[in-house]
């Protein structure tokens, strides 16, 4: 994050999210889920003839977070829970194909809309799934801290957020769906 480095292709990343770029992020980042060893099969399984489907809810998930659109309705948690074999490294593996993705395509200033949301959601299952006494890795936990002081740092004249003491995700991650 500190050190920006050449985008890859040599295309200019994105000043902001928009919704062409945030579809453009999601099929981009499960390519690689697909092409992953660990994670591919775990998506192939549950995804079979369900890859476009999976693809727009996705992309309305981000679009619902990062561009505040609202039409995600969903619920997080519930998705996940009949995925029994995921390990604490599906988890990593997830987060640094997603945060690297991200980082390839955004200045910093928007990857930190996908980055920080990312990380909290990923808290959020790995507690559900391992139990309340998992510990969530040091790295994450250092990234997630580093992020937000970043976002703070960056904004600190930006109204409370999101209101009520709420954590940032848990209106997509623990309501039913078509609760608001
Ligand atoms: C080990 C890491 C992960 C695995 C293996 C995984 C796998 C999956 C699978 C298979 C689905 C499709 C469920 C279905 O339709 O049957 C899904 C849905 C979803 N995942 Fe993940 N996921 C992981 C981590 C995350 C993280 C960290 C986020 C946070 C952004 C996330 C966000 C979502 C969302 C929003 C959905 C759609 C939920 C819905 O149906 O409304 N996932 N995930």
């Amino acid at each position: 994050m500190n050190q920006p480095t050449p985008p890859l292709d040599g295309t200019p990343r994105h000043t902001e999210a928009d919704e062409t770029n945030v579809r453009a992020l999601v099929e981009a980042f499960y390519r690689r889920v697909d092409d992953d060893p660990l994670l591919g099969p775990v998506f192939a399984r549950e995804l079979t003839g369900r890859w476009d489907e999976h693809l727009a809810k996705m992309t309305t998930f981000w679009s619902s977070l990062v561009l505040g659109s609202k039409q995600y309705r969903g619920n997080v948690q519930e998705a996940h829970r009949p995925l029994g074999d995921i390990e604490p490294q599906h988890f990593a593996r997830w987060l640094a194909l997603f945060l690297n993705t991200v980082e390839a395509r955004y200045e910093p200033a928007a990857a930190v809309l996908f980055m920080e949301p990312a990380l909290r959601i990923a808290q959020s299952l790995q507690l559900s799934k391992f139990g309340w006494d998992y510990r969530i890795p040091e790295e994450q936990v250092a990234l997630l801290a580093a992020l937000k002081r970043m976002r703070t740092g960056k904004e600190a004249t930006d109204p409370p957020a999101r209101g009520g003491g709420e954590p940032f995700p848990a209106r997509f991650v623990g309501r039913g769906a078509g609760e608001d």
